[in-house]
């Protein structure tokens, strides 16, 4: 399997997309560490993705719980091979509306959260390896009252543009994946019930593939990005979006 031996932090894993990753890298044999807020969530996530997974509580907006999740994974285990920074999210905000609570707690989650997570790990990924950060279709496109969540995640391609010559020589490979709508408890959140239908079927009809994404789109993805095959593939951002930011 293509990451026997190799150990993987997933944040965000015990849901939607992040669940996903962990558990295609599990079944590709990554022993798996999952992060999130919700201790039940984690668990019931853990059971999921299967043995060798093991959870942590981290509020990614919190930089004291990111330093002490990278000072378990020292101790645990000295070292990281793939690092998934994936926890994020939103609530929709039109102009008008903004409140700074918003900005900041959006930048907190998709931006802070992003950078405290990859400049936590570095130290424990001397032996090289791979990040792939989770970014966003909103990045390019931001539909109406994605507007702060769209500058968020633009911010992350810029970062990982500017980490790639920071770290050269490293080992590190930093890319991003960027999905556009994919059905998750995350999506689902934004959709009132009676109307989820309505909205994925025209969220399809925009896809130039002709459906909304899974979870498992994503997934493979990020397996690929961090496997081997992509040894030579540094700083893109890989939009899994069937194609709405190229159209
Ligand atoms: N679904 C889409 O259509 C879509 C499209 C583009 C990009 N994305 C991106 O994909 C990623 C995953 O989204 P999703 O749709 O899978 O969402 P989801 O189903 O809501 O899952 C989000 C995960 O992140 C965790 N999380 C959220 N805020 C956190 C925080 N402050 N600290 C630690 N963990 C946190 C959640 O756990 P807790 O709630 O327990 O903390 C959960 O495990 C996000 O970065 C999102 O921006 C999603």
């Amino acid at each position: 399997m293509t990451f026997t031996d190799k150990l993987a932090l997933v944040t965000g894993g015990s849901s939607g997309i992040g669940l996903a990753i962990a558990r295609e890298l599990a079944q590709q044999g990554a022993k798996v560490i999952i992060t999130g807020r919700d201790p039940q969530k984690l668990d019931r996530a853990a059971r999921k993705i299967g043995s060798g997974v093991s959870a942590h509580v981290v509020d990614v907006a919190k930089v004291a719980d990111i330093e002490r999740l990278f000072e378990a994974i020292r101790s645990e285990h000295g070292r990281l091979d793939i690092v998934v920074p994936n926890a994020g999210g939103t609530k929709p905000a039109i102009l008008g509306s903004i409140t700074e609570q918003h900005v900041d707690e959006t930048l907190a989650t998709n931006v802070k959260g992003v950078l405290f997570t990859v400049q936590g790990a570095l130290p424990l990924m001397q032996g090289g390896g791979s990040i792939v950060v989770i970014g966003s279709a909103s990045s390019i496109s931001p539909p109406v009252g994605m507007g702060v969540y769209g500058a968020a995640k633009a911010a992350v391609r810029n970062l990982v543009r500017c980490w790639i010559q920071e770290i050269r020589g490293s080992g590190v490979r930093i890319n991003v994946v960027s999905p556009g709508p994919t059905r998750t408890p995350g999506l689902d959140a934004f959709v009132r019930a009676d109307q989820a239908e309505a909205v994925f079927a025209s969220m399809a009809e925009q896809s130039t593939v002709g459906r909304i994404g899974e979870p498992e789109d994503i997934a493979r993805a990020v397996a690929f990005l961090a496997s081997d095959a992509a040894g030579n593939i540094n700083g893109v951002e890989l939009f899994v979006d069937g194609g709405i930011t190229q159209i």
